[in-house]
């Protein structure tokens, strides 16, 4: 018999998949590509104080789902600001509106019809994730923002990680800072959920990725690129190339990072990411280093023995580097899918 006759290609089943946001202009780059693509079955977007408040989140991320179409995904409002830390928003970076001041009208983008979920994030998190794991379909969780929710959720209800496959988080980074020099700006925001995480993670037997700053600027589209999706005839694109178009002119480049949206990218297509296996420590205390992701590479035990800290117990699939160009191909065939 010929190989294949007779025989079906098995597609897999779509990857049930779960966004924690601070919408955000690369947030909403991220969730056109998760709402769209159909290796993944985006079953909720959960929201918490970021790049700008937590109202104005969800507002944010409802339309990026009307836009798309996905007015069926539930989205629930988180926390207001970090466990310690006071929030510092980002509006230098996306914007009054924290997406890119966008006129949706001019966008043509459908208006909003769809209301938050009744429950705050911490509990929509905690239903899904104990279904899931009821059906045994655990869910990949994509935290794009401060960690708050996702530490208060693994700490209220760690029975809920049982429903957890992966945690797939940008946040953090081994050589680099962009809050400040030596801090991400998702984990400098607040630095105690990260670190309440990690710690909860390892306790809980919950493999993390961290889609880090080394890789998080590597995946662009052009500014060529954006007018072409502006011209486009849906929604969708004429979204994606204005957010495109707006990171441009703010930072004044030619190209813009997807930014968040990588880190939905290594959910989909995980041959384009390299990642290795690193002891990590969210730094807590230091003055000019608090929210430090503090990645510890070295490799003579010598060293380690004398090192009064030790290592890091959470060990963590750190990015180290990515196919940009195949991600940033896959970001725009599906935008301009619509
Ligand atoms: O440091 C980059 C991260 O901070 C991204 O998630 C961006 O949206 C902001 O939240
Ligand atoms: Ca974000």
């Amino acid at each position: 018999m010929a190989a294949g006759a007779g025989t079906m290609d098995v597609v897999p089943a779509p990857i049930p998949v779960i966004l924690d946001v601070d919408t955000g202009v690369d947030d909403a780059c991220a969730l056109l590509l998760a709402e769209l693509h159909p290796s993944l079955n985006l079953q909720a977007v959960t929201c918490v104080a970021g790049n700008a408040g937590v109202d104005q989140v969800v507002t944010n991320t409802l339309a990026v789902l009307a836009a798309a179409g996905r007015t069926d995904v539930p989205v629930a409002r988180g926390t207001a600001r970090p466990l310690i830390e006071v929030p510092r928003e980002a509006r230098h970076v996306h914007g009054e509106d924290g997406m890119g001041d966008l006129d949706h009208a001019f966008l043509g983008l459908p208006p909003v019809t769809a209301a938050a979920d009744p429950r705050h994030a911490v509990e929509l998190l905690r239903d899904l994730l104990d279904e899931a794991h009821e059906r045994t379909e655990p869910v990949t969780l994509v935290p794009l923002a401060p960690l708050t929710n996702i530490a208060l959720l693994l700490r209220t209800y760690p029975q809920a990680a049982k429903g957890l496959r992966h945690i797939v988080f940008m946040g953090g980074a081994a050589n680099i800072g962009n809050a400040t020099a030596s801090a991400e700006f998702n984990v400098w925001q607040d630095p105690e959920a990260a670190a309440v995480v990690l710690d909860a993670c390892r306790e809980l037997s919950v493999p993390v990725t961290m889609y880090g700053l080394d890789v998080f600027y590597d995946v662009r589209v052009t500014r060529v690129d954006a007018t072409t999706l502006s011209a486009g005839a849906s929604a969708v694109a004429r979204l994606a190339g204005a957010l495109v178009a707006f990171q441009c002119e703010r930072f004044g480049i030619d190209d813009a990072t997807v930014g968040d949206a990588g880190a939905v990218c290594a959910v989909i297509d995980p041959d384009g990411l390299r990642t290795t296996a690193l002891p990590v420590h969210v730094e807590l205390t230091g003055a000019r280093t608090r929210g430090q992701t503090v990645v510890d590479r070295r490799r003579w035990a010598g060293d380690v023995r004398h090192d009064p800290h030790g290592v890091a117990p959470t060990v963590v699939d750190v990015a180290t580097s990515v196919d940009a160009e195949r991600w940033r191909r896959l970001w725009l065939e599906t935008v301009r899918s619509q």
